[in-house]
């Protein structure tokens, strides 16, 4: 599975990928809003720093304008993925950009049939939220098998990247079902290296270590 951040904070997009965890990052326009940064400024710092693909949203509501938009960000950098909402005017920018060869992101994907249209059009990606369908009590990963087994029946090679993850068993039941790629904030990241037994099992073998009075170094 590949892991992408969701975030558009630069340092810790860089903490994680020393790391080599990021395969790619998405943004939105409230990620945008919350880094306080202008747009194409923090995208081609994002680009130049991340091999992998790298979401930038369009904000118009149809459709031309967003393909007007969609070039203007794909004018950034080799690896943007133009994200376009799935909405009709979203749909039809997905199908002029991708035709164009551009890497085109669906994003606010709530049901299977919006995502069997999405990869109708081209999309590279389809990005279903499954933190907000778990919000209205909707299973969210019910979401993500249905396309999985719907992308697989049709052989469409649109990528499944799970959205909206909130918790680190999000990651876990999104990676069981076969999704391609997710991609969460820094923290859920992060959180994937805690067990309480690791913390339990470290501080016994410290206690132990100090009783023997040794050092390695
Ligand atoms: O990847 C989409 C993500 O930014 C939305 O997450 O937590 O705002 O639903 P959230």
């Amino acid at each position: 599975m590949r892991f992408f951040v969701d975030t558009a904070e630069i340092d810790a997009i860089a903490e994680l990928n020393d790391l080599g965890m990021v395969d790619g990052v998405t943004t939105n326009p409230s990620l945008i809003m919350k880094s306080g940064r202008d747009i194409l400024e923090v995208t081609k710092e994002i680009c130049d720093l991340v091999d992998g693909p790298v979401s930038a949203e369009v904000v118009a509501m149809e459709a031309d304008a967003m393909i007007a938009e969609g070039r203007k960000l794909a004018e950034i950098a080799e690896n943007i993925a133009v994200k376009v909402p799935l909405t009709w005017d979203g749909l039809k920018a997905c199908k002029v950009l991708s035709g164009e060869g551009h890497m085109v992101n669906v994003t606010l994907c709530f049901s299977a049939n919006q995502a069997l249209l999405a990869a109708k059009a081209g999309a590279t990606f389809i990005s279903p939220f499954i933190g907000r369908l778990d919000d209205i009590n909707i299973d969210g990963m019910e979401l993500i098998a249905d396309i999985r087994t719907i992308y697989d029946n049709y052989g469409f090679d649109t990528q499944i990247l799970a959205a909206s993850i909130r918790t680190v068993n999000h990651v876990t039941e999104a990676a069981r079902i076969g999704a391609d790629v997710m991609t969460a904030p820094p923290a859920v990241i992060k959180a994937m290296a805690n067990h309480p037994l690791t913390d339990k099992g470290l501080d016994a073998f410290m206690k132990d270590w100090a009783k023997t009075g040794q050092k390695i170094l």
